[in-house]
């Protein structure tokens, strides 16, 4: 089900730029030049670029920029891209780009690419963007047009309350008929298990990095993991399986599952999702949110069966790096 908004990052911290101080040029734009953004440069890219710095990265980023006829001598920035230094899922650098908009559909974006997937090459397999994009959105067209392939499509739904926690009881139910849950199980909730297992259990399940997972639970933003009615799955004292919600405008959303990889595909995550939704419906909860990639069949028909509505589709993509 739904882990997919982490930053998709494992660790592998890589230097791309800090040493780059070629300057390319496009002749296709008269006067675009391409190349590593100086300090002040970083700053003003950090205005188009927001979702790559955060507390736990700073970006390599490199500048666009084209010659300013209204002051000679001067450049001004058309646009940037901003490119993570810590290696995700496909050894893939996070890359996100953005040109203003007055000097879009003039190759600018096209050209930022190219030079990211460059300087990039024999350090990273793959470039991604840092989070899904919209399907059908000016972003997804961009980066096909770019060579990017589309790695995954993920479905966000949300879901009444009541049918949804009577089918995922329903199932539970069925499993302790048969003797399927072992009785060495224990939940806790999120608040009461060691945040260094559970982070060791997301990363190991999730290709994400140990300092994102922190940060989420140290974060003090609106969307905070909810530690009261998140629940973490225990073995003979070990942590085997994390469902963790946020909350946004009063609906719970499914932001990380994950199961050690021995107990997946039986009581474990079902046994997770009936004690989730019941902390989240005792504490108020009418609606569910949560969302999947659509190769996930388990979740599909969870939704399904629950009536879910489909709120919005949204597309991973990646491109290779030659070399
Ligand atoms: C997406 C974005 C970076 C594109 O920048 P750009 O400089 O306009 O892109 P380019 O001119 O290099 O376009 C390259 C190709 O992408 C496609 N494309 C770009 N913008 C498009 C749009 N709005 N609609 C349809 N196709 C588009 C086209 O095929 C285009 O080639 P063409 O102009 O020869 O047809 C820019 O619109 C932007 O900054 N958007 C906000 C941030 C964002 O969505 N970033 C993308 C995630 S990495």
């Amino acid at each position: 089900m739904a882990w997919l908004p982490l930053t998709p990052s494992c660790g592998r911290m890589v230097n791309c730029f800090a040493m780059d101080l070629d300057i390319a040029s496009s002749s296709a734009i008269p006067g675009l030049v391409i190349r590593t953004a100086q300090d002040n440069e970083a700053r003003a890219c950090r205005m188009l670029l927001p979702e790559m710095f955060t507390a736990f990265q700073a970006p390599d980023v490199l500048v666009a920029t084209v010659a300013d006829p209204a002051r000679n001598g001067t450049s001004r920035i058309v646009g940037g891209a901003g490119v993570g230094t810590t290696l995700g899922p496909k050894r893939s650098l996070p890359t996100l780009v953005h040109v203003v908009p007055s000097w879009r559909r003039r190759g600018v974006g096209r050209n930022l690419i190219e030079a990211v997937a460059a300087r990039s090459c024999g350090r990273a397999d793959t470039i991604c963007p840092p989070r899904p994009v919209p399907a059908a959105s000016q972003a997804a067209l961009f980066l096909m047009a770019c060579g990017f392939d589309q790695w995954d499509r993920i479905i966000h739904f949300e879901v009444d309350g009541l049918p949804f926690y009577a089918d995922v009881l329903r199932v539970r139910r069925r499993l302790e008929q048969h003797g399927r849950i072992p009785p060495e199980m224990r939940i806790l909730r999120l608040r009461d298990a060691d945040p260094d297992a559970v982070t060791d259990l997301v990363c190991r399940c999730i290709e994400t990095s140990h300092q994102h997972v922190r940060a989420r639970f140290n974060s003090r933003a609106d969307d905070v993991y909810d530690l009261e009615n998140s629940v973490v799955l225990m073995m003979r004292d070990v942590v085997a399986g994390v469902l963790i919600y946020t909350w946004n405008g009063g609906i719970p959303m499914i932001e990380v599952r994950a199961v050690d990889p021995a107990l997946r595909g039986g009581w474990a995550n079902a046994v997770m999702l009936e004690e989730a939704t019941r902390n989240a419906k005792e504490a108020g909860a009418l609606r569910f949110r949560f969302f999947a990639s659509d190769k996930l069949n388990d979740t599909m028909s969870l939704a399904r069966r629950a009536n879910a509505e489909q709120m919005k589709v949204e597309l991973q993509f990646g491109r290779g790096l030659a070399g």
